[in-house]
């Protein structure tokens, strides 16, 4: 099998997969966790072995139902004006989350269980015997908190190439909710994002797939 179909077969079974966007993009790989497979565990590895920003990815309808907006849309403020990012058109960023049953929110089952109920709500709106709304969403979470929430956008690959789409197409081809947690792996010496040879190595040591987005686009998109 392809490490794309490897890629698909380890998020079915709830396991974490490696994705290398693109050198001439962010140049970063993430560690990629279906929402619903990441308990307490899972937090500590990104944390620790992955090191960046731990966000979960829900799709463009999901984001739709329950009102979650883009975050430069919301905020007035000058620096908010420009969006020069260097290396897309638009940062994926939505608010950020905690659940109302978490104390502070950061540690590692504060997050577990933020992140776990954002994928019981993606699976909810996907659901379409449920209607879970802003308003549901409202009653279970609050803004500001601990898990960066990210938008897909609404043509998913064929609009946008970050790891918040080639995660989420990860979970569309595994028949899994449209909600992925992502966090770049950064070298812990350098502070650098992690090269793909080290982050291959980190797979390999690790038993875990390793993807190139460009296959998971030229498989999946
Ligand atoms: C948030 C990010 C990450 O790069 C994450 O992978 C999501 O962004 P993108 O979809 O642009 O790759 O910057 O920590
Ligand atoms: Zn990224
Ligand atoms: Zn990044
Ligand atoms: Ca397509």
């Amino acid at each position: 099998p392809s490490a794309v179909e490897r890629a698909v077969a380890a998020f079915r079974r709830g396991e974490p997969v490696l994705v290398h966007d693109a050198a001439d993009r962010e140049g970063e790989t993430d560690i990629v966790y279906p929402a619903g497979a990441v308990d307490a565990d899972a937090v500590v590895r990104l944390r620790a072995d992955a090191g960046g920003l731990i966000c979960t990815a829900v799709s463009h309808e999901v984001a739709d139902a329950i009102e979650l907006p883009f975050l430069e849309d919301e905020l007035d403020h000058p620096a908010s004006a420009d969006h020069d990012l260097a290396y897309d058109d638009r940062s994926s960023f939505s608010l950020p989350v905690n659940h109302r049953e978490t104390f502070t929110g950061i540690t590692d089952d504060d997050r577990a269980l933020t992140i776990r109920r954002l994928a019981d709500v993606a699976d909810a709106v996907a659901d379409a015997n449920e209607d879970y709304d802003a308003e549901d969403f409202a009653a279970e979470f609050r803004t500001p908190g601990h898990v960066h929430v990210l938008r897909g956008a609404p043509d998913l690959l064929d609009d946008r190439r970050g790891h918040t789409e080639l995660g989420l197409a990860l979970a569309d081809a595994a028949g899994l909710p449209p909600a992925v947690v992502v966090c770049e792996m950064l070298d812990a010496e350098t502070g650098g994002a992690r090269t793909p040879t080290d982050a291959l190595d980190y797979a390999r040591r690790h038993d875990l797939v390793y993807v190139e987005g460009a296959d998971v686009i030229g498989q999946l998109g």
